[in-house]
């Protein structure tokens, strides 16, 4: 039975202050998923491991499902052959429901980038980017890229424009190294969007973007002083923090402990800070999963560099 094992990464959505246009991939942790030409036509899901059973079984409600869904039937639209089996997806999830660090996203991006191995790559890792944004619609009813994107590609990733999707890959700053801490906590993405308020005013839109475009800058140019400053989010943070016990704690923690920013991973509750080097990094973490312990919440600290490879196949058989 011809079988693709791949596992893709975590990722930091949003990155401070540029909410829901950029995103970068953790080198850990991550989802795994082995995809095999086997049974009837479709998709069928035969296993998922880690998720403590709360993620859906029934493909059309999984994101991974539904993505691999929706290529398929792109794919025979465009006129492409299909094999007159099905894909049988097998999930073995390695990251938490819930989290911050992109866990439906990299179960999604694992699944759509085997079943295109499995089919002859007949589309490259951009032109699968639609089909995984379609599981993030079944997650939390936005199909945001900030996830996907960073996670099929690696690096940075900004999404310049929804529609039409217009996607720009950066590099991935080899000096800048990122702690994150996940609370033992589960936070909706769906929920956390709920509470964002509809506009924002100008003052606070001219101090965002100036954070943008600096951000980008400071990608560019390696330097992690300057994205760490460009962080600083005046619309989002405020509003979500109120949802993540201690942030302003975490987040005060982690910058006295040498960090050069700090914000909500994602949609949260997982907070990363970004630092100069490995030691400054894992110094941060400490700090942050302290604080949490002060306020009596147990986390999990991940140290990373930015993945600039993103989704990866693990082995083919
Ligand atoms: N940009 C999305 C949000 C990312 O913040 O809602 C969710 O992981």
């Amino acid at each position: 039975m011809k079988s693709v094992r791949v596992f893709a990464p975590a990722t930091v959505a949003n990155v401070g202050s540029a909410f829901d246009v950029l995103g970068f991939a953790l080198e850990s942790p991550g989802d795994t998923v082995v995809a095999c030409l086997a049974g009837a036509p479709g998709v069928r899901i035969t296993d998922i491991s880690g998720d403590q059973r709360l993620l859906p079984r029934d493909p059309e409600r999984n994101t991974a499902g539904v993505s691999v869904a929706a290529l398929l039937q792109h794919l025979s639209r465009s006129g492409y052959s299909l094999p007159s089996t099905g894909i049988e997806l097998r999930i073995e999830k390695g990251l938490p429901i819930g989290s911050g660090l992109g866990s439906s996203s990299a179960s999604t991006v694992a699944a759509v980038v085997a079943a295109n191995e499995l089919l002859g790559r007949p589309l490259s890792r951009r032109e699968l980017l639609p089909f995984a944004m379609e599981g993030e619609r079944v997650a939390c009813g936005a199909a945001h890229a900030d996830n996907v994107a960073p996670a099929l590609l690696g690096g940075f990733v900004l999404i310049r424009s929804y529609e039409p999707l217009d996607v720009i890959e950066l590099p991935a700053p080899a000096g800048a190294w990122v702690s994150v801490a996940s609370p033992s906590l589960e936070l909706k993405t769906h929920d956390a969007r709920r509470v964002l308020k509809r506009s924002v005013s100008l003052e606070a839109a001219v101090a965002q973007w100036g954070n943008v475009a600096a951000l980008v800058a400071g990608i560019f140019q390696g330097d992690v002083a300057l994205m760490g400053r460009a962080l600083e989010d005046k619309i989002i943070e405020p509003e979500r923090a109120q949802l993540i016990p201690g942030f302003f704690e975490v987040k005060a923690a982690a910058l006295a402990a040498g960090a050069v920013g700090c914000s909500i991973s994602g949609s949260g509750p997982s907070i990363f800070a970004l630092s100069g080097s490995l030691e400054a990094a894992k110094a941060v973490g400490t700090a942050m999963q302290q604080e949490f312990a002060r306020l009596s919440l147990g986390s999990v600290v991940h140290v990373s560099r930015v993945n600039p490879h993103g989704a990866a196949v693990l082995a083919q058989g």
